[in-house]
């Protein structure tokens, strides 16, 4: 089952752990980097040491592999595009003599996302008053609900114009006739006529091209987006993204088939972090909490909204291992929490006094949770020069040996800052 030559990067927990770092590291042993999932919501987050200075990049459609000339990337099936979105951050790495050309590809049945549906992502939230989901307001729910309901458009329809405008007007209309909303259907058009040429020559049978490259023997390395407590199955709904950001999704949103399956890599926060509305059992309301998000640099990567910060939390983890079979995992953010004297773990959860090993699907039921903590010593000293596992403190080795026998999964990587070189790989 490990064998095969994709592997996945996926988010174990609520989103924002640190994927985009691994998958830019690890792509530089992949031949493609293929996104699968999610849309703009996402933001990965990528530090390199370029012409004498660190550079960020954030990348919320392309893949997080488009910083090294061999891999080609591909926009799975299972991605809501927004067209612009996607071509700006093109543009932006053109500007920076990147070369993109021919490295970019899209699924023929990838959907695409308008601009009125970021007006109804937000429309909806208005309406949910105090029950607001806090959406990036990316227009992901309305776009993939379009889907779902089977009216939405995708790549190939681009294929015939003339058709493409019929599709593009009447799913508008039903848009209109449901919300009210002025709108310029024009402007859009012609945003997706002038780059209609360019996105044909982008669009690919995502399918056939990944299944036919893994059968040529070539590594393919999935990047999850968004994360497991956030899939719309298996999350905290409705406080949950609308796409399968697990393992199935990974699958489903590229369509490689499960025979290529190989290294999984489950991605969790030395903490625990969320933006939006939603239960977190460990949250830390406080100013200890203040003092992580601030360490952390906790703000949003796509809308730049404060992070929720909180300790690990291991039975939310456990169950993210269980659905998704991480063959290993990456603690990120160790450096974080450096300064602390002591750090808390919580290791199982109790309802009504009973230790439950279940992670709750009802949210009252995981709102009344009473939480059993461990301590653990902090290390009082930084961790950003440590490049190798004998070199870390003592009590950091006892956090990490300590998370990785409650979760029974090994910790192969762990990440000490923000740029490449601040990464232990473990043997
Ligand atoms: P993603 O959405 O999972 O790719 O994560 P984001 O990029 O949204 O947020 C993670 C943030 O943590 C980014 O600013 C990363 O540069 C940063 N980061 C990743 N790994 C580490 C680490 O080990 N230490 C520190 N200090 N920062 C990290
Ligand atoms: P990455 O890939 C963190 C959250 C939103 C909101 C909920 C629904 O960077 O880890 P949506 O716009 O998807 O309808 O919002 O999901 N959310 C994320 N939080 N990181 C993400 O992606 C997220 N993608 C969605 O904050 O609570
Ligand atoms: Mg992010």
């Amino acid at each position: 089952m490990t064998s095969g030559n994709l592997s996945l990067i996926l988010g174990a927990q609520w989103g924002d752990e640190g994927k985009g770092k691994l998958v830019d590291i690890l792509s530089e042993s992949f031949d493609i980097v293929a996104r699968a999932t999610g849309g703009a919501n996402a933001g990965h987050s990528v530090y390199v040491n370029m012409d004498g200075e660190t550079k960020k990049f954030v990348f919320h459609l392309i893949p997080s592999g488009i910083l090294y000339e061999h891999v080609i990337c591909v926009i799975g099936n299972g991605v809501v595009l927004h067209v612009e979105t996607m071509l700006k951050e093109l543009a932006n790495l053109e500007e920076q003599n990147f070369n993109i050309s021919g490295r970019v590809l899209i699924s023929d049945r990838a959907a695409l996302l308008f601009d009125y549906h970021k007006i109804i992502d937000g429309t909806q939230e208005d309406r949910k008053g105090d029950k607001k989901v806090g959406t990036t307001k990316r227009g992901i729910g309305p776009c993939y609900a379009d889907k779902i309901n089977r009216r939405g458009l995708r790549m190939c329809d681009l294929l015939n114009w003339d058709a493409f405008v019929e599709k593009y007007r009447a799913n508008l209309a039903w848009h209109q006739s449901v919300y009210d909303f002025e709108y310029d259907a024009e402007a859009e058009l012609e945003i997706m006529k002038s780059n209609r040429d360019r996105l044909l020559e982008m669009m690919v049978d995502g399918a056939a091209y990944l299944n036919g490259a893994l059968d040529e023997g070539k590594k393919v390395l999935l990047e999850g987006a968004n994360a497991c407590l956030l899939d719309i199955d298996h999350g905290t709904y409705p406080y949950v993204t609308s796409s399968n950001p697990t393992v199935g999704g990974a699958l489903t949103g590229t369509g490689m088939s499960a025979k290529h399956l190989g290294e999984n890599i489950g991605i969790v926060k030395a903490y625990m972090t969320r933006v939006g509305a939603g239960p977190f059992p460990t949250e830390l309301d406080n100013e200890l909490g203040e003092q992580i998000r601030e360490a952390g640099g906790e703000f949003g990567s796509t809308t730049g909204r404060p992070r929720r910060c909180g300790w690990f939390d291991v039975p939310l983890t456990r169950y993210s291992i269980m659905l998704n079979g991480f063959t290993n995992l990456n603690l990120t953010k160790l450096d974080v929490l450096d300064e602390l004297d002591e750090i808390q773990i919580a290791t199982s959860y109790k309802l009504n006094g009973e230790k439950i090993d279940r992670f709750p699907a009802l949210l009252e039921e995981l709102g009344q949770v009473e939480i059993e903590w461990e301590t653990m010593p902090g290390w009082n000293q930084s961790l950003k020069d440590v490049t190798s596992w004998d070199d870390l403190p003592e009590n950091a080795k006892k956090y990490v040996l300590r998370l990785e026998e409650l979760l029974g999964c090994p910790m192969k990587y762990i990440g000490v800052g923000q740029r490449r070189d601040q990464l232990i790989t473990r043997a």
